[in-house]
């Protein structure tokens, strides 16, 4: 294996980018390919067979692109899909939601956290199997909030609508007295500056992507497959691709990611 390969990081769309940027900030000599299935998103409300189809095909897709570890930074895909291909793969395969479980187990003080996800996540209940097996007396609090994902999308990350709903959502956690809250989706931390207001400074958030990153960097380090900084970089060191709307893509990658995203390119993901 080559150290000096890229990391591939897939999500259903931009959301990822959420947690590619924490491997940019955590891990700033490593390359990435990034793939987001702009065509076929959202995922949070599909079928598992059909995010494990999926999963596979960009995985099939980014081993073309000779990545030497995948993470999977979608939190549904995370939870339909990580246990089958990660036993199909010759690479490591990480996820989302264990080092988040981890890190809200660790977090907690009144054994009561909150975790808020797509239908897909919320409706697998793999935040509280991750996490019962971590502490098996600890109380999990599913709340999914499907309005979030487009609310995102659309910009409207400190907008009056954002808050009305996300008041609405919210308040259903509140009530259970929790002191820690998972933002089990990738397009969730774009909107913590009002899920903290809402919430309070007595509730800890917790973001998967960050803890993501660092569980990379680990895992690079112990199987000593961490890029060499002074190794020749050929061609781009953040490469983009999608399954349609390219452009639309960097414009947000643009938005959200420290440095210049200069194109996206659109595969048809279906032929892998
Ligand atoms: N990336 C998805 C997740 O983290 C959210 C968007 C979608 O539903 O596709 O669950």
């Amino acid at each position: 294996m080559d150290r000096n390969a890229p990391v591939g990081v897939f999500d259903s769309g931009v959301g990822g980018l959420t947690v590619a940027r924490e491997i940019i900030r955590q891990i700033p000599e490593e390359r990435i390919v990034y793939f987001g299935d702009t065509a076929r998103l959202p995922y949070g409300s599909k079928s598992k067979d059909t995010i494990i189809r999926y999963s596979r095909q960009i995985i099939r897709f980014l081993k073309t692109m000779d990545v030497k570890a995948i993470v999977i930074a979608c939190n549904t895909a995370s939870a339909y899909a990580l246990e089958s291909v990660r036993a199909e793969a010759d690479i490591p395969v990480i996820g989302v939601i264990n080092a988040g479980a981890r890190t809200a187990v660790h977090a907690t003080q009144n054994g009561r956290i909150g975790v808020i996800g797509t239908e897909g996540t919320i409706g697998s209940g793999i935040y509280t199997e991750v996490m019962r097996k971590l502490k098996p007396d600890i109380e999990v609090f599913g709340k999914s909030c499907p309005l979030f994902v487009p609310l995102v999308e659309e910009g409207l990350l400190h907008d009056s609508v954002t808050d009305e709903i996300a008041s609405r959502y919210l308040s259903v956690l509140k009530g259970r007295y929790i002191d820690t809250l998972v933002l089990g989706c990738t397009h969730y931390p774009l909107l913590r500056s009002t899920i903290r207001r809402l919430m309070g400074e007595g509730v800890t958030l917790v973001n998967p992507a960050y803890e993501t990153a660092l569980e990379l960097r680990e895992l690079l380090k112990s199987r000593n497959m961490g890029r060499d900084e002074t190794a020749p970089l050929s061609g781009e060191k953040y490469q983009f691709f999608v399954s349609d709307l390219a452009e639309k893509f960097t414009d947000f990658a643009a938005a959200i990611l420290p440095g210049e995203v200069k194109e996206t390119r659109q595969i048809s993901v279906e032929e892998y």
